[in-house]
């Protein structure tokens, strides 16, 4: 049996490819070969089709696959999720002989018009390792899925028909340089393309154009290969000589809070590249780290390219729903975890103004569950191979004003390559600092990175008082740089807890510059049941014998971008205008780093129970960056219910990412409190409860079970904590999901019952002693709820509440409260007391793992309907309430949202509290102040029959 070809066997990264340069957008002659692509998959290398690279080879009988895409998501073979796990024995540089491997081939006409000379063929991105020929001639082999490859066509390319035959294998020695947390796809997953190379074209070129903030001069220098001309009009450019360096005064520097680009060609031998140039510096000055001379504060995110139906062959759309999703919700910053995304996307992180990390392809973290052995980070003949990522990463990109630093790659551990990679990067481009979170000693990276540090850690970091790392020769260099979170707020399922604290960190210690939740979005991939309902799958829903299950569905927005609470809240905690609403006056800072508040308008609403009673606007004067000011208050009118103030931050004018009126911040303060209810007393039936159990079974004429105590929420992912300090564990053991109740005794006078009960779960004796005192008041039925925690109750509570059963046709809720959305103990800024109405199917979140959701804190009454039946419920003065077709049982059972089926009742939670969320997941769970701890607590609701809303469901599905 022969050996294995070079590609499967090597540790280069390819051979017959041309030299890395810049993505650009030139007006040469180009042909894409996105479309349907005749495609074959053989299940190993050595099971390949002979001759299938020629051009009269019989295609006919092959399937269509569509390129961009990967073989996986259109009916070949299937997606595999792993975490750091290698889905092969960790024996590189050598794959298994069960090596999937896709062959394609496409026919393509070259237009009448094609100019006669050099062209080449350009790759964006093929997963994993592939070899090319054209016309039945081979062009050479690559790998580095995510980078982009370019062979020269030389004399193979013909006038009229070309056929291009790619041979893709799954498993490659560089698959060991890629084992990011994600799905394995394979295929040819971005854009091909066939570019003509006139005499005399640009090959290359790299702008420099750096930014005085003292002087407000712009210096302007384009390097090319060629000698090139270029135009700048607004400048005063016109065809000069590209090097420069130009000296232009009175330039508009690009943030990403202000991305000023100037638009000009650069221009030689029959090729015009369009250019957009952003003036700006990076610098570390003084510890910190500046773009034109200031102190940036990142509210980043990190981001993965994907879509749920085709994985990383992400759609121009999808990359533009990114960029506008991240500016509506305050971010403006983005790590492209963990390799170069799709060139398109950077472009949009210029116009649209975000800070980029870009990193190198490249993680080796599998390595750390065999003791780092044989880590490619440290054997030198894997060198060729990091330094071509590295190079190929910065030649693509180095064009885009929106990267200010450059990552080596993620979770590689340490070596001799990592210094290389991190010396080329310094040499080629001394302008953009290094980062890469495995350097805890910053001997070769130019910023102090973490991922997630807890908050205790930050803020030493941020006194200068952490630990000593490894060396202490370094320690004192390190301690002088900046300091950021590469990774932090695990934002699976629901969470994160504990951004508010964060950010206030951030704020406090200048060092500590911010950081980049952990994830954008969960990669969920959209399937379906047998009966058609959607979901979306994650690890082992494709029979993978080894997976990390849902470990992948860890996003700030759903896999079809739906934004999740996490990123309304995590909008909320970066806003960058702070209002502090005192008696008679607001309190406006701007944490804005370079641009004034002039683009927003401030707007005030006066509500009585949640009801606006006045409005207007206020007059605030431009606040410039990093400054305050106090703007007094309008009068208010004394109002007879509860009354808030809101302020809402808002867009004066259309932006390109979002229109007029867009809410940028929101606070509220507290103008009077709801007169004390006076208690008109009543009689208490009898007939209202179950005399065995001492349970409501009426209010009015609805028939409802319980309330009674309950203990239990559905596990969060935080809860189970897979990578931090797990509370779910001890809770199940204690038996918190499966409580027993106990009658003690039950007293009635004529006004009240009150019923003594014992609740516990089996095997232990701890419990809790829960007495429920009724007392009629007219026709409402109220009731309080006293728990004394009996025995030493050490861990923290899931919950403290009641739970109650209504009929199934309540399909309603309104509320006086916090809203719109579910929040918690620790994530709960971006909740505004008011008034709002959703259909019960409308109140859940659809976490892809099922789990506790939908929580509305601070409710002060709610209305829960049908079309003939309903309840008034209030508090005293609030309470926190969830409402589900489904029990929490349910829930806690299901694993895909598709388990989850409608019950013949409404299952509603009247609480006291839950404890916090914490981001447990990935790193540390509750914060102390939110931990619900058992302690003697008393709470009260008054439940009152209520009408119904008179509506059949299809009448309230119109009106919403
Ligand atoms: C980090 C890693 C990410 C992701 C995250 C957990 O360690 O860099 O790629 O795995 O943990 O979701």
């Amino acid at each position: 049996m022969s050996s294995p070809p070079r590609i499967l066997s090597a540790f280069l990264p390819g051979e017959g490819r041309r030299r890395p340069r810049a993505h650009a957008a030139s007006d040469v002659s180009r042909v894409d070969l996105a479309g349907q692509w005749r495609f074959s998959l053989v299940p190993r290398a050595d099971l390949v089709t002979d001759g299938f690279e020629m051009p009269g080879f019989d295609d006919a009988h092959w399937a269509q696959i569509e390129v961009p895409g990967h073989w996986q998501l259109q009916g070949h073979g299937s997606p595999a999720y792993t975490n750091v796990t290698y889905p092969f024995p960790v024996d590189p540089p050598h794959v298994p002989d069960e090596n999937p491997t896709g062959e394609y081939r496409c026919l393509f006409e070259l237009p009448a018009d094609w100019p006669a000379g050099e062209a080449v063929i350009r790759f964006l991105g093929v997963d994993s390792a592939f070899t090319v020929w054209l016309n039945g001639v081979e062009l050479g082999w690559s790998t580095g899925s995510r980078l982009t490859t370019e062979f020269d066509v030389g004399s193979h390319l013909r006038a009229g028909v070309n056929v291009v035959a790619v041979r893709v294998h799954q498993w490659s020695p560089a698959s060991y340089l890629e084992d990011q947390d994600m799905w394995w796809l394979s295929g040819i997953f971005r854009d091909v393309s066939v570019i003509s190379r006139p005499a005399g074209a640009i090959d290359d070129y790299f702008v420099h154009a750096g930014f005085d903030h003292v002087n407000g001069t712009g210096t302007l220098r384009v390097v090319t290969d060629v000698p090139a001309l270029l135009t700048i009009p607004e400048l005063g450019l016109q065809q000069v000589p590209a090097e420069g360096p130009h000296l232009l005064p009175n330039i508009e520097a690009w943030s990403a809070e202000q991305p000023r680009l100037y638009d000009g060609t650069l221009s030689a031998g029959g090729e015009t590249i369009a250019l957009h140039v952003g003036f700006r510096t990076i610098a570390v000055l003084n510890s910190l780290l500046t773009v034109n001379g200031r102190r940036i504060l990142i509210r980043g995110v990190n981001r993965h390219e994907w879509n749920p139906d085709r994985g990383r062959a992400v759609t121009a759309q999808d990359m533009l729903s990114d960029v506008l999703l991240m500016k509506q919700h305050n971010i403006n910053a983005v790590r492209t975890s963990h390799y170069p995304p799709h060139p398109g996307f950077l472009d949009l992180c210029d116009e649209y103004g975000l800070y980029v990390i870009e990193e190198c392809d490249y993680e080796t973290h599998g390595f750390a569950l065999n003791g780092w052995r044989r880590n490619p980070s440290d054997d030198l003949r894997w060198q060729p191979a990091l330094l071509d990522r590295m190079q190929r990463t910065i030649e693509r990109d180095k064009n885009h004003p929106s990267i200010i630093m450059w990552s080596l790659g993620n979770e590689a551990g340490h070596g001799q390559n990592l210094v290389a990679m991190s010396s080329l990067t310094h040499e080629r481009d001394p302008g953009r600092p290094v980062h890469y979170e495995g350097d805890r000693d910053c001997e070769y990276t130019d910023v102090y990175s973490r991922m997630y540090a807890p908050h205790d850690e930050v803020d030493a970091v941020g006194r200068l008082a952490e630990p000593m790392t490894a060396n202490p020769r370094l320690d004192a260099h390190r301690r002088s740089l900046p300091f950021l979170q590469c990774e932090y707020a695990h934002a699976m399922g629901n969470g994160p807890g504990g951004l508010l604290e964060y950010q206030r960190l951030f704020e406090k210690y200048p060092r500590c510059q911010g950081g980049f939740v952990w994830e954008w979005i969960d990669h969920g991939i959209r399937a379906r049941t047998g009966d058609g309902r959607e979901f979306f799958a994650y690890g082992g829903d494709f029979g993978e014998p080894l997976h990390d299950a849902n470990f992948v569905a860890d996003g700030l927005v759903f896999p079809d971008r739906t934004p999740s609470p996490g990123l309304v809240e995590y909008k909320a905690v970066v806003s960058p205008v702070r209002l502090l609403i005192e008696s008679g006056h607001v309190t406006i800072t701007n944490l804005l780093d370079f641009a004034d508040t002039a683009p927003l308008r401030f707007l005030w609403a006066h509500g009585s129970d949640g009801v606006a009673v006045a409005g207007g606007d206020l007059e605030v004067a431009p606040i410039a960056a990093q400054e305050g000011a106090t703007v007094s208050l309008p009068t208010l009118a004394t109002v007879p219910g509860e009354s808030w103030l809101t302020i809402r931050v808002v867009l004066a004018q259309d932006t390109v990412w979002a229109q007029a009126g867009h809410e940028i911040a929101a606070s509220q303060a507290m103008i009077s409190r709801a007169p004390t209810r006076s208690a008109r007393g009543g009689i208490l039936s009898r007939d209202l409860f179950d005399e065995r159990t001492g349970l409501l079974t009426h209010v009015g004429d609805m028939r409802v079970d319980g309330p009674r105590l309950d203990l239990w929420r559905a596990p969060t992912d935080n809860d189970h904590g897979a990578h931090g300090a797990p509370v779910e564990s001890g809770w199940r053991a204690l038996g918190l999901h499966r409580l027993t109740h106990r009658v003690i005794d039950r007293q009635w006078t004529p006004d009240s019952f009150v019923l003594r009960t014992r609740v516990g779960p089996a095997a232990t004796d701890l419990a809790m002693l829960a007495t429920y005192h009724w007392r009629a008041d007219g026709e409402a039925l109220v009731l309080r709820v006293s728990v004394e925690p009996e025995g030493d109750w050490a861990q923290p509570l899931p919950r403290l509440g009641l739970r109650m059963a209504l009929p199934s046709d309540i399909d309603n809720v309104e509320w006086f409260g916090g809203g719109p959305g579910e929040a918690y103990a620790d994530s709960s800024q971006a909740s505004i007391i008011g008034r709002y109405r959703r259909s019960v199917e409308d109140l859940q979140t659809p976490y892809v793992y099922p789990q506790e959701n939908g929580n509305r804190q601070g409710v002060r009454w709610a209305r829960l309907r049908g079309s003939t039946n309903g309840v008034r419920i209030e508090g005293d003065p609030t309470f926190d309430l969830t409402v589900r077709r489904w029990t929490t049982e349910d829930l806690d059972t299901a694993r895909h949202t598709s388990d989850l089926h409608p019950r013949d009742r409404v299952f509603v939670n009247l609480d006291l509290a839950q404890t916090g969320l914490g981001t447990a997941s990935c790193g540390p769970g509750v914060l102390r102040q939110y931990e619900l701890r058992a302690a003697p607590s008393t709470w009260s609701v008054i439940l009152t029959p209520d009408q119904g809303h008179g509506e059949s469901a299809r009448q309230q599905e119109r009106s919403r």
